[in-house]
């Protein structure tokens, strides 16, 4: 039954729904301030010395695209980047905007994020003592992991599409399916580019320890990417992968899963 206050209440303005004001901002919880001026100065050098050693460490066996988005972004000046200068030329090209957030946020609030072209960046950074164990996404793996890439229109658009595919996933109970397409392709994906292997994905781009691993192990397996192939690989979160998707090209990434519907998912 109604209580009084909500019979009072105006009629919601035309086209509102529940589920839509839902979709649209129930993340809104998890967004924190970054707190840029609270990070000291040994942050900052984590943050230098992280990124000197992983530029070294990936040299040219990444696609070019992530490399022109550093460029882009102007992710190599020193120190934790300040995310309202990094939208400021980031919004205006893609359309993406980063958030800060206090650490992990939920799959459901995550891929919902993604639908408005939104990704969240974890307001802290390891310790020096930590530089390769991670408990949580710190803003390291976050800004040069997944950052540059969303400077690239064609990957820009392919990761709203993941949002919306994840969320529909979600509602329908089925998430674990949209969760290992994500994995094989954003995070872990690897994809060709000129006839050799590179990396794609931000957990290899950001990890000193697998990027290498993932190309020139010969203790893994290296399927192709397909959408199929991808909502039935399982995944390690806690180890490195025993297998992982190979695209043809970056671009085939994004037609793959541009390709895939909700509907396609859910029958997979
Ligand atoms: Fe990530």
């Amino acid at each position: 039954m109604l209580d009084e206050q909500t019979q009072k209440a105006p009629p919601p303005p035309f086209g509102w729904s529940p589920s839509a004001l839902r979709a649209e901002r129930f993340w809104d919880s998890y967004v924190v301030d970054q707190g840029w001026d609270s990070f000291t100065t040994e942050d900052h050098a984590v943050w230098d010395l992280l990124f000197a050693r992983q530029v070294e460490l990936l040299g040219s066996r990444i696609v070019s695209e992530f490399l022109d988005g550093i460029d882009l972004l102007r992710l190599d000046h020193p120190g934790i980047p300040e995310l309202g200068e990094l939208n400021a030329i980031l919004e205006p090209r893609t359309g993406w905007r980063t958030v800060a957030v206090a650490g992990l946020v939920p799959d459901d609030a995550f891929f919902a994020m993604l639908t408005e072209r939104v990704f969240p960046v974890g307001n802290f950074i390891r310790r020096r003592a930590q530089l390769d164990y991670l408990e949580a996404p710190d803003c390291f793996h976050d800004l040069f992991g997944h950052i540059p890439m969303l400077a690239h229109h064609a990957f820009a658009e392919m990761v709203e599409h993941v949002g919306r595919l994840g969320t529909a996933a979600i509602a329908a109970g089925e998430g674990h399916r949209m969760a290992r397409v994500y994995w094989h392709s954003v995070e872990f994906g690897l994809a060709k580019e000129n006839g050799e292997l590179k990396i794609l994905g931000a957990g290899l781009a950001s990890s000193f320890g697998e990027a290498h691993f993932s190309l020139e192990s010969d203790a893994v397996e290296r399927l192709p990417f397909l959408a199929g192939k991808a909502v039935k690989t399982p995944y390690r979160h806690d180890a490195f992968q025993p297998r992982y998707l190979v695209s043809e090209s970056l671009d085939s990434t994004v037609a793959e899963v541009l390709a895939l519907s909700p509907e396609e998912l859910l029958a997979l």
